[in-house]
């Protein structure tokens, strides 16, 4: 089966067209195109929605023609199975962009159309195979972590995702950016702050607000008030002020999201845990993750998907399509801004 995949739930315009395998337990890609306006948004230290809709239609149409391009299908009448697209949670004026013109492709030539749960999609970026990584075995704990999202769910199997906790307050993506904007580090955050650790020292043990409450869920909002609050303290931002801090915020959020996620793979007796979303795409959390798996004395397997499907992509929107496979007529299709999990 291939599917035609549109993501336009933010700053980045992705189309891909990937292909079932042939036993239906993973995806392979074709083609996977990406635009991004986020250099846009560097310059403002923040999405402005209105400047990221007005680039997701600039963007849409040569992004989707190139993506069946580069996978050797026939832009104006491709031979493909469905189309699938983002519906939501997402800005509004960015889907509206995605949506319709998934609706207006699947009219025009009468494929079926897949409404696919952003979150969910990140979810299945796991399910992706470029280089033979091994396949996530479900059931499985899976922690989404993103720039709008963190949430813990149980995951089954492929119809049973139910949704465990997730942040009280910012995503966990939010605060690195959040800090990287007092440390003026350019938007997005995180990757810089992820570099800037490195030369970092454990100076600052910066607040891991409910990590020990029973509940799975989280808040990173006291965490930009306590750098701020370090940052008013000196007169100015050195490069030692901004690697200590980027140190001690990076150990902060990779500390509470694998100690939570762990213990709700522990409570739900699971022996897969699946990261995902652009945080996810950080070295230091995957290493962490790793550790406490090694000192835990369970059998966890950790499964991760490729760095450059944890950002937004519309490769795993094509993914999460295949396993949902829930197709409905092209004219119900609408955009849900606040979709969630259930
Ligand atoms: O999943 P994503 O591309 O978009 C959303 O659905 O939100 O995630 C973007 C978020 C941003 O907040 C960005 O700072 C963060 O993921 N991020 C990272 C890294 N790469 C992206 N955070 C920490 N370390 C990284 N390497
Ligand atoms: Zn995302």
């Amino acid at each position: 089966m291939k599917i035609l995949a549109i993501e336009t739930s933010c700053d980045e315009t992705g189309a891909a067209v990937i292909q079932s395998s042939a036993n239906g337990t993973f995806v392979k890609l074709l083609s996977n195109s990406l635009a991004t306006s986020m250099e846009k948004h560097a310059i403002t230290g923040g999405i402005i929605p209105e400047v990221a809709a007005r680039n997701q239609s600039l963007y849409i149409i040569p992004v989707v023609h190139e993506a069946l391009k580069l996978a050797k299908l026939n832009p104006s009448n491709p031979d493909i199975d469905a189309i699938a697209v983002t519906v939501g949670p997402g800005l509004i004026g960015s889907l509206l962009v995605g949506v319709e013109t998934a609706k207006t492709l699947a009219y025009a030539w009468d494929k079926p159309l897949i409404p696919v749960n952003h979150l969910f999609g990140h979810i299945y970026a796991n399910f992706i195979t470029t280089n033979n990584s091994s396949l996530p075995t479900l059931p499985a704990i899976v922690l989404v972590v993103s720039g709008g999202h963190t949430d813990i769910v149980f995951m089954k199997d492929h119809t049973h995702i139910a949704w465990l906790g997730g942040t009280r307050d910012d995503a966990a993506g939010e605060a690195f950016d959040k800090v990287g904007r007092l440390l003026h580090i350019s938007y997005p955050a995180g990757p810089l702050i992820e570099e800037y650790a490195k030369n970092g020292e454990y100076v600052y043990h910066f607040p891991r607000p409910l990590m020990y409450d029973k509940a799975f869920d989280f808040s990173f909002s006291g965490l930009k008030t306590a750098v701020l609050r370090e940052v008013s303290q000196h007169n100015e931002i050195t490069h030692k002020l901004v690697a200590d801090i980027s140190r001690g915020t990076q150990d902060a959020i990779c500390d509470v999201l694998s100690y939570k996620t762990i213990q709700a793979a522990k409570e739900k007796s699971v022996s897969s845990i699946i990261l995902s979303g652009g945080v996810a795409a950080n070295q230091e959390l995957r290493d962490i993750f790793l550790e406490k798996i090694r000192t835990s004395n369970e059998n966890f397997s950790l499964f991760v998907p490729e760095k450059f499907l944890c950002t937004d992509n519309a490769a795993m929107i094509g993914a999460a399509a295949f396993f949902q496979q829930n197709s409905i007529p092209w004219n119900t299709v609408s955009a849900n801004p606040e979709l969630y999990f259930d």
